[in-house]
């Protein structure tokens, strides 16, 4: 149908139309929030880049999860800063470490929330990888079962759902089985399965004080030239046992969360990583763009693109949001 007999604008005319034709549509119950928790008392360190955000207390860690529940967001995912980091990130798997007593407090506390926790050696590792170094390379079986122990304590510390973030291979396996005989065959997994080595994380990296010490992470993340292989990592985690399996970042990698979309029936999660978020605020700032706008417009791509459930800084402005329409 060609115009005039076909005219697109029809159906635009008022909000009503649109309404009744709008293809996606953006929910709270689509959003995980992202926090920060660190050792101490009473912390509360803004993050110079991320506005709104904070390296949190255990108790402000609480206080934050409850703002967020009672919004309707129904997940948090929580990313631990230790006092002391060392070659085997001792601290990422201790009974008593950072995100295992935060676990513990906001499971008590905030029972109607899905607490996921992030788990990686990065942030535990004092030379900053995500895995363990021998002689200067990353040595990819020698962190996996690290990893597994990380994950397994996670779980012991009540978390609802594992969700690994270091791109060395086999992890998924490794963490399911460990999961399996250790009595946690229904914790879920939720694979960062196709995260590319990206300068989006760079706030978040100052935020979680887990930049390399050396190098980069090109050896385990994925180029951000490929999008074949993306095919493949997710396939692999889906082999492997993933129940969710995540693309990272999200807003430049539009095409491949809409490819695996095509190839993969399990829930897709999208990481709006903290660049993307820190570019946006920036620019808010500046008055150069109307943030909120953007904001909702990034989240509705991510969604029309194929995800699932989007990981955001944005999820309590976004929250409100929704609440208003
Ligand atoms: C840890 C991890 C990173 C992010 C999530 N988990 C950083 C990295 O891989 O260096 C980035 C999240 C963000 O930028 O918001 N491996």
């Amino acid at each position: 149908m060609l115009f005039p007999d076909y005219r697109p604008r029809r159906l635009r005319q008022n909000e009503n139309f649109r309404r009744m034709i709008r293809e996606t549509k953006l929910s709270v119950d689509d959003l995980i929030l992202p926090m920060f928790s660190v050792e101490g008392k009473g912390v509360r360190n803004p993050i110079a880049s991320m506005p709104g955000h904070y390296q949190l207390s255990v108790e402000n860690v609480v206080k934050e999860a409850k703002v967020a529940c009672d919004l309707g967001i129904p997940s948090v995912m929580l990313f631990g800063i230790p006092d002391r980091k060392d070659a085997l990130a001792t601290s990422a798997y201790a009974k008593d470490g950072i995100v295992q007593k935060t676990v513990r407090a906001v499971k008590k506390k905030v029972k109607d929330l899905l607490v996921i926790t992030d788990v990686c050696l990065c942030e535990y590792t004092d030379h900053g990888h995500c895995g363990v170094v021998q002689d200067g390379i990353i040595d990819n079986d020698a962190s996996l079962d690290l990893l597994a122990r990380t994950a397994l304590s996670h779980a012991q510390a009540g978390a609802d759902m594992v969700a690994p973030s270091d791109m060395m291979d086999g992890r998924i396996a490794e963490i399911r089985d460990l999961l399996d005989q250790n009595g946690f065959e229904s914790t879920p997994i939720m694979s960062y399965a196709a995260k590319y080595c990206s300068a989006f994380y760079y706030p978040f990296r100052q935020a979680a004080e887990s930049a390399p010490k050396f190098g980069d992470r090109r050896t385990y993340q994925m180029d951000p030239a490929n999008s074949l292989e993306a095919i493949r990592e997710v396939a692999m985690d889906v082999e492997e046992g993933a129940d969710v399996i995540m693309v990272k970042p999200a807003l430049a990698y539009l095409d491949i969360i809409c490819r695996v979309r095509e190839e993969i029936d399990l829930p897709i999660a999208a990481y709006n990583v903290s660049g993307e978020f820190a570019m946006i605020k920036a620019a808010d700032k500046l008055g150069w763009l109307d943030g909120k706008k953007v904001m909702m417009e990034s989240l509705i791509a991510i969604k029309r693109a194929g995800a699932d459930m989007i990981l955001t800084y944005f999820a309590k402005e976004a929250a409100r949001e929704l609440q208003r329409d």
